[in-house]
């Protein structure tokens, strides 16, 4: 299947993955988890929703929690450079029969919500205000010492075209996994805009849901370390794949379940891809290499399990790719 071509000039400027939107139907609980196990600084809180974000980061928040009676992924949030990239993306989304609005949100300037055309809710903002970041308050660090919200990753029903989407918004392709032989379809795609591997992956499956979100931390030591707070906190059924070495990507990586099945993955250690001839990486699906450089293969609920995006129907996907499960 063909590999999208970079694109150096997009319709408009996408800076990065910014924060993610989650319902979740225990605010407590799920305060608690972020806030205590995983180590996220609560910014700020009310009865209904809770803003956190990591040490490294000035914006006032990268996860925003919401209180529900059903757990969904609500929305995927990006920041673009300025307020005209904000009217440059509405004109695009105008002129290519996107659905899209101008809405008020909490700590955020003018934002903008789309629908693209394959059923994921984003928002565009370029303005969120800030706060003094806590990189060297060591003495409020917690969990595995989450620096910043790295990447989202997908599930999409129609791959090619959700890739071919997002690289036509400048999403450049670093790595990808392919079928073998003549006709091989890509069944995941890791796509940036900031300059490392990812801030959007999309992968084949029963789409649109959130597979998962990340956050980078600063060692695999802190990834350990989680491991071993996790299983002594009540969270041990919660750690779902990992620790261990991505081939894809070369990340370190822990894979854990929130209370409500969101799945966020503890991140580290990937590398630069912002010169404008890198190249994409191409891993045959049966690469034992790939998922993890180890050998280890995913579990199942790993291609199985995601988020699904409120108000959305998920649809099957077009193709079943031949991966290798663990059980
Ligand atoms: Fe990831």
């Amino acid at each position: 299947m063909p590999v999208p071509q970079h694109i150096f000039d997009p319709p408009f400027n996408i800076l990065r993955a910014s924060h993610a939107v989650l319902d979740v139907v225990d605010l407590a609980a799920s305060r608690a988890f972020y806030e205590n196990t995983i180590g996220l600084h609560v910014e700020d809180a009310d009865s209904d929703t809770v803003y956190l974000r990591g040490s490294e980061e000035h914006q006032h928040h990268s996860l925003v929690l919401r209180k529900s009676d059903t757990a969904a992924c609500r929305r995927l949030g990006f920041r673009v450079g300025n307020e005209d990239d904000l009217d440059r993306a509405a004109s695009f989304f105008a002129a290519n029969g996107i659905v899209y609005g101008f809405v008020e949100r909490p700590f955020q300037g003018r934002t903008l919500h789309f629908t693209d055309p394959f059923g994921f809710q984003i928002e565009l903002y370029a303005q969120m205000e800030k706060r003094p970041h806590l990189l060297r308050r060591y003495d409020l660090y917690k969990g595995c010492h989450p620096q910043r919200l790295d990447h989202f990753n997908v599930f999409a029903a129609e791959l090619q075209d959700t890739v071919d989407f997002y690289a036509r918004l400048g999403f450049r392709l670093t790595e990808y996994a392919e079928e073998d032989g003549e006709g091989g379809r890509i069944a995941a795609a890791w796509m940036h805009r900031k300059g490392n591997v990812h801030d959007f992956a999309i992968t084949n499956g029963a789409g649109p849901r959130l597979h998962h979100f990340a956050y980078w931390v600063p060692s695999p030591m802190n990834i350990l370390h989680l491991c071993d707070v996790m299983a002594s906190s009540g969270y041990l059924k919660n750690m779902e794949r990992g620790p261990g070495r991505h081939g894809i990507s070369n990340a370190f990586f822990l894979y854990v379940r929130d209370p409500d099945g969101h799945r966020l993955e503890l991140y580290s250690s990937d590398y630069q891809t912002m010169d404008e001839d890198h190249e994409p990486l191409r891993w045959s699906l049966k690469d034992p290499r790939r998922q993890t450089l180890w050998g280890a293969p995913a579990p199942r609920s790993w291609f199985e399990q995601g988020s699904a995006f409120a108000g959305q129907d998920v649809r099957p996907p077009l193709f079943t790719a031949d991966v290798t499960i663990a059980d």
